[in-house]
């Protein structure tokens, strides 16, 4: 969602910033903008558009100062418009935001009261305001207590001062913001991988604290105003792993290099997580996953692999679902989070859920010491740098080659075979091999776009362990091409969803070797009698279909190798349709809103 840029140094602020800006534009956003303290007091520009729109406005109005704010904004509070693009200033103080303020509108109404003025729609004016008014009361310290009284919502802030103009202030209470540091300067950001380029020190700030930072000095609090130690950590990440390397997209080339990540995600794990993960993990209770978006549709490949595996169940859960109905949660639960981010507001709340209730929680996770990480009892990182394209690809892999393992790991504990646990081993082993064989000559998908991407209508059908592939490849179309793409299993086309199929319709059948695939086969002679035009992923060719031939595997690796080609189309036709494929319209890379 948005994104949070703060600098202060002996530097021009202004380059630094719009570069921590261009590092966040992954998150997804619709305006942007920068305030920059300079000889003649706070100066903003901003607009509605794109970063390099804001740079172009930067180059006939140039700004020159050593500390400053910046933000890209994903509209909540107020449409995408000038008037409501961050940073806000009032009197000396000048904001940006991240997150959310739900109270907004009672706040306002007291600020209005009192005779306060608004020029924006946003919830973050209203912020700002109120923390004006508690700050002319009690000062600096008192108004961040104060504010976090006022607001409900989350929220990370950065404020400079115009009476200060070397001083920035960052709060945090429920979004991220992480501090960097240098021999000569303070960088503040929503996101570590605003900070790459800049510093390999960072501070992780945790709920309920602020920091200033001036002149070279960094300085943390609590909200009670006691000033706390913090030690910093040496940022993993590097900046090569955030670049292009020669893609036109980085979803294209985060979609080739799944079998590299899949290594890295791999690497070490073959013992089943016997270092991270020691002891007996299996417990007396459940086994709840849990997850949104892509990395659910990780996890529903999870539950119909652990079932194969164990003949036991597990239940996979929608973190926004779960979070209001937990049904039979309790503390002999084992709690399996997964999210490539590690910010997505459901899924750390379903967290919070899990820990609350004193279930064992354990966090699948690609973002570095990201909150999730931090709040969950164990951890298992992704290890596959980070994923800048908002379409998510190869987090799923690894995500699902890592619940694959977790499967392996725990179908050991509970009596399955040795010998079993070490062919599924091998066969795992192999996947990285398989998906780069694959994606060494991928002409036949690109030849396919071309003949589908003027279709309005899909559906993605399967069943087993076809059915969470099918989920995840109308996912994905859907998001980058903005066409209507729906997931069935193939077993409830009849139950209704079959009405819409005439000439008009396509149907993506994904169709790996499996138990059901002959009955698969059949839903699509349904499909084909009524006219529905199919395009069918598998090794087995059927009369009458498009036909995108997959290599002879063992059926449970699908969700490895039959996922590319899927992957793959909703890139090209996006691409035909000359969509943003790196930014999605409406969509943000870090959910962090409810
Ligand atoms: C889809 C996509 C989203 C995310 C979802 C969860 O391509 O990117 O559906 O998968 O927002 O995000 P994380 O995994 O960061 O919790």
């Amino acid at each position: 969602m948005c994104g949070i840029v703060g600098y202060t140094g002996k530097k021009n602020a202004v380059p630094i910033l719009l570069e921590g800006l261009r590092r966040l534009e992954y998150r997804g956003y619709d305006s942007a903008g920068i305030a920059v303290s300079t000889k003649k007091g706070t100066k903003i520009v901003k607009l509605k558009g794109k970063v390099r729109n804001l740079e172009d406005k930067l180059l006939s109005n140039p700004l020159i100062g050593h500390c400053g704010i910046a933000h890209t904004r994903w509209a909540t509070h107020g449409k995408p418009s000038a008037k409501n693009a961050h940073p806000f200033k009032y009197k000396n103080f000048s904001i940006v935001h991240n997150g959310i303020i739900e109270n907004w509108q009672s706040v306002k109404d007291e600020l209005l009261k009192s005779g306060y003025k608004f020029t924006s729609d946003t919830d973050t004016e209203v912020a700002l305001l109120c923390f004006y008014d508690l700050y002319k009361k009690t000062g600096i310290t008192g108004a961040v207590t104060m504010l976090h009284r006022k607001l409900k919502g989350k929220y990370s802030f950065l404020f400079i001062d115009e009476k200060k103009p070397d001083e920035i202030i960052g709060i945090k209470s429920g979004n991220p913001l992480v501090v960097g540091e240098n021999a000569d300067a303070v960088f503040a950001a929503s996101d570590i991988t605003a900070l790459l380029p800049f510093t390999k020190r960072a501070y992780f700030m945790e709920d309920n604290q602020f920091f200033i930072a001036n002149g070279g000095s960094l300085k943390f609090y609590n909200f009670n105003g006691k000033k706390i130690e913090k030690k910093s950590k040496k940022i993993k990440w590097n900046v090569e792993e955030a670049k292009k390397d020669g893609y036109k997209h980085y979803l294209l080339k985060e979609i080739m290099e799944q079998p590299d990540n899949l290594n890295r995600a791999m690497a070490g794990r073959l013992n089943l997580f016997a270092d991270e993960l020691p002891g007996n993990i299996v417990p007396k209770g459940r086994i709840l996953c849990i997850a949104c978006g892509t990395s659910y549709n990780a996890a529903l490949c999870f539950k119909y692999f652990f079932n194969m595996l164990t003949g036991k169940s597990i239940t996979v859960e929608n973190a926004s679902e779960f979070r209001y109905q937990p049904f039979d949660l309790t503390d002999d639960s084992l709690v399996i989070v997964l999210s490539q981010s590690g910010e997505t507001s459901d899924t750390k709340e379903a967290l919070s859920i899990a820990k609350k209730a004193g279930a064992n929680t354990l966090a699948i996770v690609n973002s570095w010491e990201s909150s999730i990480a931090r709040m969950a009892d164990n951890k298992i990182y992704m290890n596959i740098g980070p994923e800048i394209s908002v379409a998510s690809t190869k987090a799923y892999s690894a995500e699902v080659m890592l619940l694959y393992l977790l499967s392996l790991r725990i179908a050991g504990e509970i009596g399955v075979s040795k010998e079993e646990i070490q062919m599924w081993k091998d066969k795992l082993s192999s996947v990285p091999s398989s998906c780069a064989h694959y994606l060494s000559n991928i002409d036949a998908v690109k030849t396919i776009a071309e003949k589908y991407y003027k279709k309005k209508n899909f559906f993605f059908i399967g069943r087993g362990i076809g059915y969470p592939i099918a989920v995840e490849g109308a996912l994905k179309l859907k998001e980058l091409s903005y066409i209507h793409a729906e997931s069935y299993s193939a077993g409830e086309m009849k139950h209704g969803p079959i009405s819409l199929i005439d000439n008009d319709f396509s149907t993506i059948a994904v169709a790996p070797d499996n138990k059901q695939r002959a009955v698969l086969f059949s839903n699509i002679e349904e499909i084909k009698s009524r006219m529905g035009q199919i395009l069918l992923i598998s090794d087995k060719p059927l009369d009458g279909c498009d036909y995108l031939k997959m290599p002879k595997i063992n059926g449970w690796l699908s969700p490895f190798i039959y996922i590319l080609p899927l992957q793959l189309l909703s890139y090209y036709i996006a691409n035909l349709l000359g969509n943003d494929i790196d930014q999605p319209r409406n969509l943000a890379k870090s959910v962090t809103v409810e």
